[in-house]
């Protein structure tokens, strides 16, 4: 494993813009460097680089961040690999990591390719059973599925049995086939196969590598219905999409991506010619889902089951993908009759008839209404009050100026407010405005407090002191964020700006991170920041004294009167006077 500190260290040392100018062109552009964006298609540059946070955004698709991610997500090199390449164009040597003897050892690149390999070979074998198996394919034959579509997907069959990878693998213990998620070890340190008597749809990367497995039960008694390989180094169900390889082409050409729930859905659309579908692995839809569905197309469809379950699952994926989403970029909904789901629909029907459902799916505006208002009659000023409280943190997320704007419109209009009364019930920044002024001069004021001591905090961590933490006094996403960056500030005086993020973003909520990324290549970087630190240091602190004297007030309100002592009858009266 590689030392942390030296990750660090490397992400010091690099110069991003030096590392993405060699394989894309940067422009100088004020502060920054920008070009069009490598991670979609556009004609003016919305891609910007900047050489003091050594990071890069993308204003366009949002994909931003340093060096390192940079090399993974461009030349589609390992975490391993990327650490590599960049220490040999900074001339620095990556150690190895002494291991602790109670720990596991984390993957080397050996092991990983051999992971790599160890999958890709188990697909094989997988397949090969297929033939061998008349139980598998009537099982096939029987859901519909034509021999060309099984072997475009590369389904496979995994027999009956408890060590039938013992014919491929004569090595079964080897700790490979364990992280790969192929074999499990009981507690008496039995090793058997994980995939016994089961369909096996492996799953693939976006380079065509197998890096998991979904399977299927054939007989109907067996459970779970589907299985699927765990998270292992290689394969992050959060971050995969299933058929995403195969769907690349299609989706280029559909200038569509459709999005459904299961595997069968995938192939069954296929086999019935619409190739531009792909399934999340058993989990919501992330905001890493929707970035990567982003960099290939601007329109997505979601096709979620009928039922109660697939109505969970979409209103999911709008929470997630409200950050993540941008202008021009067309999200639907398409709710097919609850006694069908994608499979069934097509076969049934056709592909026409599939097709028209998702010409006429549900936009985005108006699923999220739909939604607030389903359980809502807006009929009293109450609901309408419940009505704008359910709105508002939507709203608040949608980073989007159109899209806000014309949503913000509709609420309006659902409650009988004006737009202004509405924006200042809710204290909304106005996107147009703070557009406006991000494009005029790349900088715009964050809407709050927190995250704005964490921006200017990112850009100096020598002002951080331990006693900004007692005045972070809530729990709040934003507040345990900024302690975070404190913390981290404090331990990092000398460290970019990159470099703080990179720590901070594994405890802190996706949306959070993208929201800091954002803000901070929005942060022109050449102010002072000296008197807006310590105006906002100010407010925090006043903010910290109020929550004190509230939480002081309710004590002392609940004891009778009569009961105070004269220095808490003497606390009370100030309270009160001071309100
Ligand atoms: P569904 O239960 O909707 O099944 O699961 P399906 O796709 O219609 O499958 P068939 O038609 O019965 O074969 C949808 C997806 O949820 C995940 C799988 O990814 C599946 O494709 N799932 C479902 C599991 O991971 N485990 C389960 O037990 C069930
Ligand atoms: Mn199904």
């Amino acid at each position: 494993m590689i030392p942390e500190s030296f990750i660090q260290e490397l992400l010091n040392r690099v110069d991003v813009v030096e590392v993405i100018d060699k394989v894309v062109p940067l422009k100088k552009a004020g502060a920054n460097y920008s070009a069009c964006c490598p991670f979609h298609n556009e004609k003016s540059p919305s891609f910007t680089v900047s050489p003091t946070k050594q990071f890069y955004h993308c204003f366009g698709c949002g994909a931003h961040g340093s060096a390192l991610s940079f090399l993974m997500e461009y030349n589609g090199l390992s975490f391993i690999e990327a650490i590599h390449d960049l220490a040999k164009q900074v001339g620095m040597i990556v150690p190895q990591e002494k291991r602790d003897p109670g720990q596991p050892e984390a993957p080397s690149k050996a092991v990983m390719l051999s992971l790599q390999e160890t999958l890709q070979q188990a697909a094989a074998f997988y397949k090969a059973e297929l033939k061998k198996s008349p139980h598998a394919i009537a099982y096939l034959k029987g859901r519909g599925l034509s021999g060309q579509v099984a072997a475009k997907f590369q389904i496979g069959y995994a027999p009956a049995g408890w060590q039938n990878l013992q014919t491929i693998f004569p090595g079964y213990e080897a700790e490979a086939l364990e992280i790969a998620g192929l074999v499990v070890q009981n507690e008496q340190g039995r090793r058997y196969d994980r995939f016994r008597d089961r369909i096996m749809f492996p799953i693939h990367n976006q380079k065509g590598e197998v890096i998991g497995f979904g399977g299927r039960v054939i007989n109907p008694e067996d459970t779970p219905k589907y299985y699927n390989s765990p998270e292992t180094p290689l394969f992050q169900k959060g971050h995969e999409l299933y058929g995403l390889f195969m769907a690349r082409r299609a989706i280029r050409d559909a200038g569509r991506v459709l999005v459904v729930e299961g595997y069968m859905d995938v192939v069954a659309l296929a086999q019935y010619g619409i190739e531009y579908a792909v399934a999340t692995l058993g989990t919501a839809t992330t905001p890493f889902h929707i970035a990567k569905l982003m960099r290939q197309t601007d329109e997505i469809v979601f096709s979620f089951d009928g039922d109660k379950a697939g109505r969970t699952a979409a209103w999911r994926a709008v929470m997630n993908a409200l950050s993540a989403i941008k202008d021009g970029l067309k999200l639907r909904f398409l709710f097919l009759p609850a006694e069908h789901d994608p499979d069934s629909f097509v076969r049934e029907f056709g592909k026409q008839a599939f097709e028209a459902e998702m010409d006429k799916a549900m936009p985005l505006s108006q699923y999220i209404i739909q939604h607030l208002s389903e359980h809502n009659p807006m009929a009293s000023q109450e609901d309408k009050v419940q009505f704008l409280n359910d709105a508002e943190p939507i709203l608040k997320q949608i980073q989007a100026p159109r899209f806000a704007m014309l949503l913000r419109k509709k609420v309006a209009e659902m409650t009988g407010l004006g737009e202004g009364e509405m924006q200042r019930m809710l204290k909304l920044p106005n996107p147009a405005k703070t557009q406006q002024k991000a494009v005029r001069s790349r900088s715009r004021t964050p809407s709050s407090l927190h995250l704005r001591i964490a921006l200017i905090l990112l850009m100096r961590p020598q002002w951080a002191k331990p006693d900004l933490l007692e005045q972070i006094m809530g729990e709040s996403d934003e507040e345990n964020m900024l302690r975070q960056v404190v913390k981290t500030a404090i331990t990092q005086p000398q460290s970019r700006p990159v470099v703080l993020l990179q720590i901070i973003s594994p405890a802190i909520s996706q949306v959070l991170s993208n929201q800091l990324h954002r803000e901070l290549s929005l942060l022109d970087e050449s102010l002072d920041f000296t008197l807006e630190f310590e105006g906002a240091c100010t407010q925090l602190s006043d903010m910290a004294l109020a929550a004190r004297d509230k939480s002081l007030l309710g004590k002392l309100t609940e004891k009778p009167f009569s009961t105070l002592s004269d220095a808490e009858r003497e606390s009370l009266r100030q309270l009160t006077s001071k309100r």
